[in-house]
């Protein structure tokens, strides 16, 4: 058996933690179809909890019922793609009898570079509400996932939440899942470029269970011919702090050492395991998601790791020397950053794993 962990951003994890009962939710959504809660949905949460695999997973969970899925990402020219698919779909699916009456509709074709012209929007209207026809004459219907929702085009957001509301106004079976940062999901729904967005279940998505990392790791490992003790398993777990990109880290590089060794891992195999994987995620998230943090930035980070909780934003300003203003200003900054999260009244804490150590130690 292969090294089955994938930690690599939007990568299939081998097992799926921590995510059954929201799953659950959609896959009802399905069953009711048209208007169900679940169908308008947003996951936020920090970078590598799991946002992306979350829209993979809902998406398969559609399929398994017959529905279309369309996935985008939110850079410019999404509209158009999604467009763009909607139609090669009603192309394949209107064989037969429907060909005919969707041909007009699907020579029209849509720019992939920028917001859409008023005559592709109203394309775009007519190819998806012909594909959703379709679809619900079948029984199914039509899912589109959208990830990183935060960085899209403000215009492009209000075209699709206008046609996206006509589609349920009128009793479609239309899904519609996006995933983003939390505070640029917020700063999107308060905008008021896309109100219906605000009605959207919005699922924050959190670290998983240390118990459930541990049982996933005893069958991966058990599944593997591995032998590693329950005591060392329990280590290896706590040391991801359930957070998903450090389960699969920490599942890879102890796989890897079970592989060096004859089949039974002992502590400094797992030792070894935990340190390179600590040692990953500092290079390929904390240093990527420190790269446009500025110098006073990394002054109100480091001042936050003094604490062991979450930071008053007062004893920061106070540690940093800051204005109150101005630490208001980074604490802002640092939120749109995805760096920190707001923790409670007037306070912030770190909103990544391995954040704390990583500022203690740049001190
Ligand atoms: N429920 C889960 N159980 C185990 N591993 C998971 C789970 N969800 C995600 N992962 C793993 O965590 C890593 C990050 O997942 P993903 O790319 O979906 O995060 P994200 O929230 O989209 O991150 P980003 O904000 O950087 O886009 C991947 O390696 C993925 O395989
Ligand atoms: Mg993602």
């Amino acid at each position: 058996m292969q090294n089955p962990f994938r930690a690599t951003a939007g990568a299939p994890p081998p097992q799926v933690i921590g995510r059954i009962g929201v799953l659950d939710e959609f896959d009802y959504g399905l069953t009711l179809g048209s208007g169900a809660p679940s169908l308008l949905t947003i996951f936020t949460g920090a970078r590598g909890i799991g946002k992306t695999v979350m829209l993979g997973e809902a998406g398969a969970v559609a399929e398994s019922h017959g529905w279309v899925v369309i996935s985008e990402t939110a850079t410019a020219g999404f509209m158009g793609r999604i467009g763009a698919q909607m139609q090669r779909h009603l192309q394949e699916l209107g064989e037969g009898p429907a060909r005919r009456r969707i041909t007009g509709v699907s020579a029209a074709g849509f720019s992939i570079t920028t917001q859409l012209p008023p005559e592709q929007q109203v394309g775009w209207r007519e190819t998806g509400e012909a594909l959703l026809r379709l679809l619900a004459s079948n029984g199914t219907g039509l899912v589109v996932a959208v990830d990183e929702i935060h960085a899209a085009d403000r215009a492009e957001i209000s075209q699709l939440a206008a046609v996206i509301q006509h589609f349920i106004t009128d009793s479609l079976p239309i899904g519609m899942l996006f995933a983003g940062l939390p505070a640029a999901v917020s700063d999107l729904l308060n905008e008021g470029v896309a109100t219906f967005l605000r009605r959207a279940d919005r699922i924050d998505l959190h670290a998983v269970a240390v118990g459930e990392v541990e049982r996933s790791f005893a069958e991966l490992f058990a599944q593997g011919g591995f032998e590693v003790s329950s005591a060392l398993l329990t280590q290896a777990a706590a040391a991801t702090d359930g957070y998903p990109f450090l389960i699969q880290l920490v599942g890879y590089f102890l796989w890897r050492e079970a592989e060096k060794s004859s089949g039974v891992v002992d502590q400094a195999a797992t030792t070894n395991a935990i340190t390179a994987a600590l040692r990953r995620n500092e290079r390929v998230v904390l240093e990527a998601a420190l790269s446009t943090a500025s110098g006073r930035d990394v002054d109100f980070l480091c001042a936050m790791a003094q604490d062991e909780g979450s930071s008053i934003i007062g004893d920061v300003a106070e540690r940093t020397g800051m204005s109150p203003s101005a630490a208001s200003n980074y604490r802002r900054r640092l939120i749109e950053e995805g760096l920190i999260q707001p923790a409670g009244y007037g306070r912030v804490a770190f909103a990544i794993p391995g954040l704390r150590q990583h500022m203690r130690a740049a001190q």
